[in-house]
């Protein structure tokens, strides 16, 4: 041991405290709130050629709910009395708002995975683009299984992951409820503003990554 080494002693030290921190600090939960939330909606937008959410049934499959936890939310969705509840119609071009809860997933982000039995002939771009209606991406679906994507084995369950928000206390105190909104072709700030009936500068604050012309983006809901 000479004088000479001391320092190169200290700041090999250094450095260790310094992964150490880095370490303990990537372990905490980064996610805002740490435990997610209860309730979160997703915009699920039922295309003109989609022959199976034709009623709420195919739906209510995919998001293992309820049919009246669905209704719930969509109080323009009328129901016959007299009818069950699977014939409740969906018109197409209509955007139903599907209840879930928002998890802390891997500790990293705000999601929910939904399991989705895979059937002959899907691939991840189908599952995300049209089962559910682009609130996920090939990408996402394919980062969240360990399957080869272009052999899906029939009947094998799928993690389909949706983001969510709760909120950003930063914003805005005032919205506690938020909405998984994908954004259609042809579709800007200002039309997602106009259909759910949120000023388009609140919005914004809420998405300052995102362009409003391809995506998600969190849109302020109203509870019940
Ligand atoms: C149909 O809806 C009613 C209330 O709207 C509910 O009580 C009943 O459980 C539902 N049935 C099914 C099979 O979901
Ligand atoms: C509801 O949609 C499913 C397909 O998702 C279909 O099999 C069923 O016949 C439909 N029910 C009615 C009453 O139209
Ligand atoms: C999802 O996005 C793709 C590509 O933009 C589009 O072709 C498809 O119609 C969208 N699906 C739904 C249900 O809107
Ligand atoms: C979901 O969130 C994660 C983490 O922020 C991000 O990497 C991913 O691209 C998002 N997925 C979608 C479909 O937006
Ligand atoms: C789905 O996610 C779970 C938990 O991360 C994982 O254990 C499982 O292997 C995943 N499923 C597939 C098909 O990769
Ligand atoms: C907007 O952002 C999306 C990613 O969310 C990207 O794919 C697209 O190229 C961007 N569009 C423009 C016009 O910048």
């Amino acid at each position: 041991m000479t004088l000479k080494n001391t320092p190169l002693n200290l700041i090999f030290l250094l450095v260790l405290v310094l992964l150490i921190e880095l370490w303990a600090l990537k372990a905490q939960s980064i996610c805002r709130p740490k435990y997610g939330c209860d309730l979160a909606l997703a915009s699920y937008y039922v295309a003109d050629d989609d022959e199976e959410a034709t009623n709420l049934t195919h739906i209510s499959h995919l998001f293992s709910l309820q049919i009246p936890q669905i209704l719930k939310f969509n109080p323009n969705l009328q129901k016959n009395p007299n009818s069950p509840n699977d014939s409740i119609p969906v018109p197409p071009r209509t955007r139903v708002r599907v209840p879930f809860t928002c998890d802390c997933l891997n500790e990293d982000f705000l999601g929910h995975t939904f399991a989705y039995t895979a059937r002959h002939g899907d691939t991840y771009r189908r599952i995300a683009q049209r089962f559910f209606a682009n609130l996920t991406t090939e990408d996402w679906v394919g980062r969240m299984n360990l399957l080869v994507p272009t052999d899906l084995p029939d009947g094998v369950r799928i993690n389909v992951t949706v983001n969510c928000s709760c909120g950003d206390g930063h914003v805005s105190r005032d919205y506690g409820l938020f909405l998984t909104y994908p954004i259609r072709n042809g579709e800007g700030l200002a039309e997602v503003a106009a259909e759910n009936g949120v000023p388009a500068e609140v919005i914004r604050r809420y998405n300052v990554e995102s362009n409003f012309s391809a995506g998600l983006v969190y849109v302020p809901a109203k509870g019940l």
